[in-house]
């Protein structure tokens, strides 16, 4: 069981910006600049970085709220890329999205009953009692009773209203499903308790999951892989004990620095702690050569130079000058 849902290869997105009077194109932001990755059907992948590092960019991408300024995504072999019309609308009924913040994904003015069984209503699947009753059986997965269906989100707690977003995203049976950062707004108890709905939901229902998240200790116990972003391109790509216990580039080393370690032994798996300092530089500006490079403790001249290639040592990939010269 290892087949790839998702073969994602060179996906760009840009988004231009415009100025002057006449609204002339002046640049681009380049939120996702050329990243390539497969998720294996059934596993979860994690996408972690920065604030700004393109993350959620990705996960619009994948599922379609954006097109691809360029690159290729396949989703069972075919290209979803350039999809539009009836055959964009089937692709979206089986790619959903968990957003971040479930109190404004909500449309606060339309009943529990209403949001859940809107992909049912836009995809006209059974009838009107059908369509009940698969919300209603979602609602008990997700756990929720039957009498919130009659309320609005605002009554709801911040997991209530998270698990009415994963009700929508799980409702049509999806085999993708993006979470971009589906617990960042809850209390950590309420959490620990959301992903573990996550996983089980996982499991019986066959999803594959790309986790979105700049917690990297929550990824830990989550993902099969991760992928670690830096201003729109993967700078380190790992299966997820590998990527703990063997992390190779100094981005990713700085963002396990500030994870508390439970215990020395833990302590001892880190190679040392980088103490990541300055803003990300913006989208619209990268830098030339390694677009770490203005922030990396390890940078030489030369790492201005040109781009590292993301380099495969033994099925962890990595993209860094410095380590390119000791492999
Ligand atoms: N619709 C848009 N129009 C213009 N620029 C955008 C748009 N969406 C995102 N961007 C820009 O693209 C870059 C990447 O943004 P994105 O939201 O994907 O990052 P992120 O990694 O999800 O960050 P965060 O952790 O804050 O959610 C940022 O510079 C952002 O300002
Ligand atoms: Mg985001």
């Amino acid at each position: 069981m290892s087949e790839p849902l998702l073969q994602v290869r060179d996906l760009k997105k840009y988004f231009p910006i415009t100025g002057g009077i006449l609204k002339r194109k002046i640049g681009d932001v380049r939120a996702v600049d050329g990243v390539s990755f497969d998720v294996i059907r059934g596993d979860t992948l994690a996408v972690v970085g920065e604030s700004g590092s393109g993350k959620t960019t990705v996960g619009k991408t994948l599922i379609r709220i954006f097109k691809p300024t360029e690159g290729s995504i396949l989703f069972e072999n075919d290209d979803i890329a350039k999809l539009e019309g009836n055959a964009l609308k089937n692709y979206r009924r089986m790619a959903q999205m968990v957003f971040q913040d479930p109190t404004s994904s909500l449309n606060p003015r339309r009943r529990i009953l209403d949001i859940v069984m809107d992909p049912v209503n836009v995809h006209e699947i059974g009838s009107r009692k059908e369509r009940y009753e698969m919300v209603a059986r979602i609602m008990d997965r997700v756990e929720l009773p039957k009498d919130f269906l009659y309320r609005y989100p605002h009554s709801l707690s911040g997991g209530q209203k998270q698990r009415v977003g994963i009700a929508r995203a799980v409702i049509m049976n999806p085999a993708l499903v993006i979470l971009d950062e589906p617990t960042a707004s809850l209390d950590v108890s309420v959490q620990a308790n959301i992903i573990s709905l996550l996983k089980e939901i996982q499991k019986e229902y066959g999803l594959t999951y790309v986790f979105i998240s700049h917690n990297l200790s929550l990824v830990r116990n989550i993902a099969d892989r991760v992928m670690v972003m830096y201003l729109g391109r993967a700078m380190e790509m790992a299966p997820t004990k590998e990527l703990f216990t063997n992390p190779m580039h100094p981005y990713t080393i700085a963002l396990l620095s500030v994870i508390p370690t439970v215990s020395d032994e833990e302590e001892k798996l880190l190679p040392e702690r980088i103490k990541l300092e300055g803003e990300i530089p913006s989208s619209v500006r990268i830098p030339k050569g390694c677009r770490f490079a203005s922030r990396c403790p390890k940078a030489l001249d030369s790492c201005s130079l040109d781009e590292p290639a993301l380099v495969d040592v033994g099925g962890h990939l990595v993209r860094c000058h410095q380590l390119e010269k000791n492999a």
